[in-house]
């Protein structure tokens, strides 16, 4: 097993996730309780993440001594090196100019790191981002790549088997760094490398009911991955401990209530409180056109609806949520100041503090992709593990303006036959995003002889890796025109239909 020690790097989680496709098992420990994690752990070695400080800075923070006594290999990648470096006898200055981006590197001596990873020796693309410089070597170590700005873009201590990178060969833009990492975890550390998602399921069970003992959890189950792997994954940890409710706000996609309450009461066979609290959201929602407001007051809602079923199965002491690694990262400001409210996010959040309940997120530490293999793990079928993500206030942000039934029911249809036609085209699964948005707006159309004065819909897809930047997906004209004709002579209320194009940043995936 691997340590990281994380220094606050935004790409820590990542460094994890490609030691986990390794095969190999990890965690992570912030730097301030690295020693006494490390003292237990049984670290077979460690990675220091990069992270935002300046080692040349007085009172930064610095690696555990021990671990450079345990005799374990370890790997300093950017501020993780240059701790390294200073800590072994080297010296570090504050760069005078700060690199990033895209850099090439040359391999300038063999190392063991590099095996099979650079079959050239130079340009090699590597993503660089780091201030500090080093300006002398630590003893025992030299140089085995550089780039045109960093002469120690890369140092080895072979002996010893300590290594320092000033690139990032975690993110994607280094497109061999998990080669890179795998070599050290499995060649240099010894790792075997057998270590699967089955393993993580059974871990997590076992932390599971290590936090709940015998204690009473109630999860929300939206119908989409997240709280659905969740559930089953905490089903299988504590059995009828476990409560799921499923709250219909009357916002659901057509069919989707049908499909959750199957797979859970009929599949699985996990306990299922199905509240259909439709009327109470429509009529609270009715004559509201703020997308905030709306948020919000879905936000509230929900939080009444589910304390109130907590309630009736006598209260919960943990509350469970499908908390995924990006919601973690999204929701902490890194700057130190408060970061700025894009959408009030719809979850149960304030949930826990009204009713004394903890939190259990066994997802917290996976991406997305992560949880879908977790969820084939555990033996949920294809066509939900691959199912695009849906927002908590569901339809109610893709209908701009007030929202009636009857806006509600055309949209049902229209997004059905949507996804029925990137089904058929065999695009599903190449798209992270796809949805229908029924336009606050009519314009005249002609049908038949008739005048017609209808309302537009708009289609949007994108291509996105985490859901925080997105590209639109680009149809083919063909496909485009299939799926407007269909939903035009389908769906009654519908007589224009458009094709959004734009990327997030500047839009964001949903219309509100
Ligand atoms: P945006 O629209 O902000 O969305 O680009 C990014 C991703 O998050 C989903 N989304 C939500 N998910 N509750 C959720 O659980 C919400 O309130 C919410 N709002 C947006 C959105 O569908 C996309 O995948």
């Amino acid at each position: 097993r691997i340590l990281i020690i994380d220094f606050g790097s935004q790409v820590t989680q990542l460094i994890a996730r490609r030691v986990r496709e390794a095969g190999v098992y990890c965690e992570i420990t912030p730097f301030n309780l690295a020693e006494e994690t490390f003292a237990t752990f049984g670290a077979k070695g460690v990675i220091l993440s990069g992270g935002p400080a300046s080692v040349a800075d007085i009172g930064t923070p610095r690696a555990p001594q021990a671990v450079f006594d345990a005799g374990i290999p370890v790997l300093g990648i950017c501020y993780g090196q240059m701790t390294m470096a200073e800590q072994l006898g080297g010296s570090v200055e504050s760069g005078h100019h700060r690199e990033f981006g895209r850099a090439d590197l040359n391999v300038v001596a063999p190392s063991r790191l590099f095996t099979g990873v650079w079959e050239d020796k130079s340009k090699n693309i590597v993503w660089m981002s780091h201030g500090d410089r080093i300006v002398r070597m630590p003893p025992g170590f030299r140089i085995v790549g550089v780039s045109e700005n960093a002469p120690f873009a890369a140092i080895a201590d072979e002996s010893r088997h300590y290594y320092g990178l000033m690139f990032h060969p975690e993110v994607v833009h280094t497109p061999q760094g998990g080669k890179l990492l795998q070599n050290f975890v499995r060649d240099i550390c010894g790792c075997s490398g057998d270590w699967s998602m089955a393993a993580y399921r059974d871990e997590a069970i076992e932390k599971i009911r290590k936090q709940v003992g015998k204690g009473r959890v109630i999860c929300g189950l939206s119908g989409g991955v997240d709280s659905s792997v969740a559930a089953v994954l905490l089903h299988e940890a504590i059995g009828d401990q476990l409560t799921c409710v499923f709250v219909d706000q009357g916002l659901m996609r057509k069919a989707e209530a049908e499909e959750v309450v199957g797979l859970f009461r009929g599949h699985y066979n996990i306990p299922l409180v199905h509240v259909d609290a439709s009327d109470m959201f429509l009529n609270a929602l009715s004559g509201v056109e703020d997308p905030e407001v709306k948020r919000k007051t879905i936000g509230r809602l929900f939080i009444d609806v589910f304390e109130d079923e907590a309630r009736k199965i006598g209260g919960a002491d943990f509350l469970a949520q499908g908390t995924l690694y990006p919601d973690v990262i999204e929701s902490v400001s890194f700057s130190g100041g408060p970061s700025v409210t894009i959408k009030s996010h719809h979850n149960v959040g304030g949930l826990p503090e009204r009713m004394n309940m903890k939190l259990v997120e066994p997802l917290r530490e996976l991406f997305k992709d992560e949880v879908r293999a977790l969820g084939r793990e555990l033996g949920l079928p294809e066509s939900f593990v691959g199912r695009h993500p849906f927002p908590g206030p569901g339809l109610a942000i893709r209908c701009p303006g007030d929202i009636t039934r009857e806006k509600l029911e055309i949209l049902r249809q229209a997004d059905a036959i949507y996804l029925d036609e990137i089904r058929k085209a065999g695009l599903y699964d190449e798209i992270w995003q796809a949805f229908a948005v029924l336009l606050p707006v009519k314009t005249v159309g002609v049908m038949g002889d008739g005048r017609t004065y209808e309302y537009v819909l708009a289609l949007r897809a994108v291509t996105s890796v985490d859901g925080m930047t997105a590209d639109f997906y680009p149809f083919d004209m063909n496909f485009l025109g299939r799926a407007a004709t269909r939903i035009i002579n389908e769906v009654r209320g519908v007589n224009r239909v458009v094709y959004d194009v734009t990327s997030k940043p500047p839009g964001t995936i949903e219309w509100e």
